[in-house]
């Protein structure tokens, strides 16, 4: 489940002490958002953060707000978590394990206020498409976690993939679709540049985001 990479010693060491003040085990029980964080915020879940870069500037500009991170890559979590701890952040936690069993047994319903789901791998081969994460039923669970009004915000870089989000959630009834933009990595929608944007801007790919809001019948 969890992908090790290569972890340089500091990283390492991260993961080691700094994953107690920051990291959520996984456990097939709801959490409690209130006790973890100490507060009534709202939280926002980032599925795949990566190196954490985008999670980490969301979440110091808004200490009002929760903020909860998934990934399995270790490395990209360290790199995190030593943001985390220069920054000072109380109303962060990681979990390191797979989104959809988080989502399914950890993400109480009606629980979330906003869903970041930047740049998700693109499985970019045919016969891959399947193992992408944006599907029917992954689009049901997030609306499921989320609060009424809350919003779900996707990026991508792969042309197809976005071809393949519009379909898939213009067939949901359960979002409406507040905003849309393509641009070339100079228009980022209520977010910072990622650093897989970064990468796909070099390579000369045009960015997709969108800003899906839960409907209120849902
Ligand atoms: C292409 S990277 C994008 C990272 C970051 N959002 C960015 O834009 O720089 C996709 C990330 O999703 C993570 N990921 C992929 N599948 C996942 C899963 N099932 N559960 C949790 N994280 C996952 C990967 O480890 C990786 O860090």
């Amino acid at each position: 489940m969890r992908r090790n990479g290569r972890l340089t010693p500091s990283q390492q060491r991260a993961l080691v002490e700094l994953m107690p003040d920051f990291g959520l085990e996984f456990h097939p029980e709801p959490l409690d958002f209130d006790e973890i964080f100490e507060s009534l915020h709202p939280t926002t879940l980032e599925i795949g953060f990566g190196n954490g870069d985008t999670l980490i500037e969301q979440a110091g500009r808004n200490p009002g707000m929760n903020f909860l991170g998934i990934d399995v890559h270790e490395p990209g979590v360290g790199r995190c978590l030593l943001q985390a701890r220069d920054a000072n952040l109380k109303n962060l936690r990681l979990i390191v394990h797979d989104a959809i069993e988080v989502l399914e047994h950890q993400i109480p319903r009606q629980s979330l206020a906003r869903v970041n789901l930047y740049f998700p791998d693109p499985w970019p081969k045919k016969r891959h498409r399947k193992r992408r994460i944006v599907q029917s039923a992954f689009v049901d669970l997030i609306a499921n976690r989320l609060v009424a009004g809350g919003t779900f915000n996707i990026a991508t870089d792969w042309e197809n993939y976005a071809e393949h989000i519009d379909e898939v959630m213009s067939r949901s009834n359960l979002f409406e679709c507040t905003d849309r933009r393509e641009h070339d990595g100079d228009r980022p929608l209520d977010r910072s540049r990622t650093r897989f944007e970064q990468r796909g801007v070099q390579k000369g790919h045009r960015i997709y985001d969108w800003c899906f809001r839960k409907a209120p019948n849902s």
